[in-house]
């Protein structure tokens, strides 16, 4: 069975489409490699023994988009991972994230539309819940208003997908992501950030290998245990492994309404000190990081009830913190060791 995995070179598309074709899917990934490397399709065909059919195209392009549904209209699910990710600078480039995130998503849609595609698993993310008023926050808490364009795009593509399906034959699945971090056991693939990272893990295999000299941690005053900000770390694997279910959903017609949500987390709530005690302990090294203050725009804690994912998908994260930091580690040293 045919799966397009847009973005597939990138970060969590690489984990999935190893998961996809371990289950025997085949897999046709389209990734203009805005933000990725093409060496990663060598990596998959490592882990996997097989290389994934791969379509190097911007899918903001109407024409090169419409022109590879007609070639492939034997596609009976589209993963859509491709989009761009970083919250500050889409904050300095608003029209560039609207851009490539939105236009990518109805050009999919429209590729579906006419081709009798039924089948979008669609990324989303837990930005679309802002500070949540009750934790865990569950699927029902309302979307509130994005802290970024970034947030936005999900937002908004979340209700372009909602507006699509009860007009079509289209059926969708939103899947909100908490934070993945980590990397595939084999550290063979993993997150490859340009330039300075954004996000916490990456931030602290940097300075761990000495590419940064130091970790600031943002904020020691919120009203949490240890005053550090709470968010729900998922392995990258645990959440791979949820898409390939939510496909078998889809294509297996189990899906209860036209377009469905689901949290995909741990359940679990670690706190930024918990998660370099954690990262120190398995590393047996310490960390260099010093207390700044609070990074603007960020939430004080967010964690996932996991309840509805874990009932109806049959799927629950398995791997624990210790696992997470230490396969970014292990991840990070190997690029270390290929340079
Ligand atoms: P990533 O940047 O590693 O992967 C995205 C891939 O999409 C890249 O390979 C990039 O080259 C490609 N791409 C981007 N725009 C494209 C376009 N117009 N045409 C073709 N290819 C394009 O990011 P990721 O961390 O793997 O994230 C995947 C998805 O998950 C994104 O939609 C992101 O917003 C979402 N998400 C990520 C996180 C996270 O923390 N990593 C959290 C929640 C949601
Ligand atoms: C985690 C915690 C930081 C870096 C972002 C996006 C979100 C989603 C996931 C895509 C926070 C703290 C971080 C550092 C730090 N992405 N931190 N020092 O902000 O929860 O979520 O990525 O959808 O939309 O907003 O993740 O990894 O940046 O931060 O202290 O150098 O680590 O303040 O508490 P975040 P993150």
């Amino acid at each position: 069975m045919k799966i397009l995995v847009t973005g597939g070179v990138g970060y969590i598309g690489s984990h999935t489409v190893v998961e996809l074709q371990q289950k025997g899917y085949e897999v046709i990934i389209v990734d203009n490699l805005s933000n990725s490397n093409i060496g990663v399709l060598d990596a998959i065909a490592e882990i996997t023994d097989i290389k994934p059919a791969f379509e190097e195209f911007d899918l903001v392009d109407k024409n090169l988009t419409e022109d590879f549904f007609k070639r492939h209209s034997d596609i009976k699910g589209i993963i859509h991972f491709a989009a761009y990710k970083a919250v500050g600078e889409s904050v300095a480039e608003p029209l560039m994230y609207y851009r490539n995130n939105l236009y990518s998503l109805v050009n999919i849609l429209q590729g579906m539309k006419d081709n009798n595609i039924e089948n979008l698993v669609f990324s989303s993310s837990c930005t679309v819940y802002g500070q949540p008023e009750e934790l865990p926050v569950t699927e029902n808490a309302p979307v509130q208003k994005a802290e970024s364009p970034y947030g936005n795009t999900k937002q908004i593509s979340e209700e372009v997908i909602l507006d699509t399906v009860k007009s079509t034959d289209i059926k969708g699945i939103a899947l909100r992501y908490f934070n993945p971090i980590g990397a595939h056991e084999s550290a063979i693939i993993g997150e490859l950030p340009l330039g300075i990272p954004n996000n916490l893990m990456p931030f602290i295999t940097q300075t761990a290998i000495g590419i940064r000299e130091q970790l600031s941690v943002f904020g020691d005053d919120y009203n949490t245990p240890d005053g550090t900000a709470i968010r729900d770390y998922i392995h990258v694997v645990d959440l791979a492994k949820a898409h390939v279910i939510a496909v078998e959903r889809m294509v297996n017609k189990k899906m209860k309404k036209s377009f469905e949500y689901f949290n995909l987390g741990t359940g679990n709530g670690y706190s930024v000190l918990e998660v370099i005690k954690s990262f120190e302990r398995v590393t047996e090294q310490k960390l260099n990081y010093k207390i700044v203050g609070r990074r603007a725009g960020d939430v004080e804690q967010v964690w996932a009830d996991t309840n509805f994912a874990n009932d109806e998908l049959g799927w629950k994260a398995e791997q624990s913190l210790d696992k997470m930091t230490l396969s970014a580690w292990k991840w990070e040293q190997k690029l270390a060791s290929n340079k």
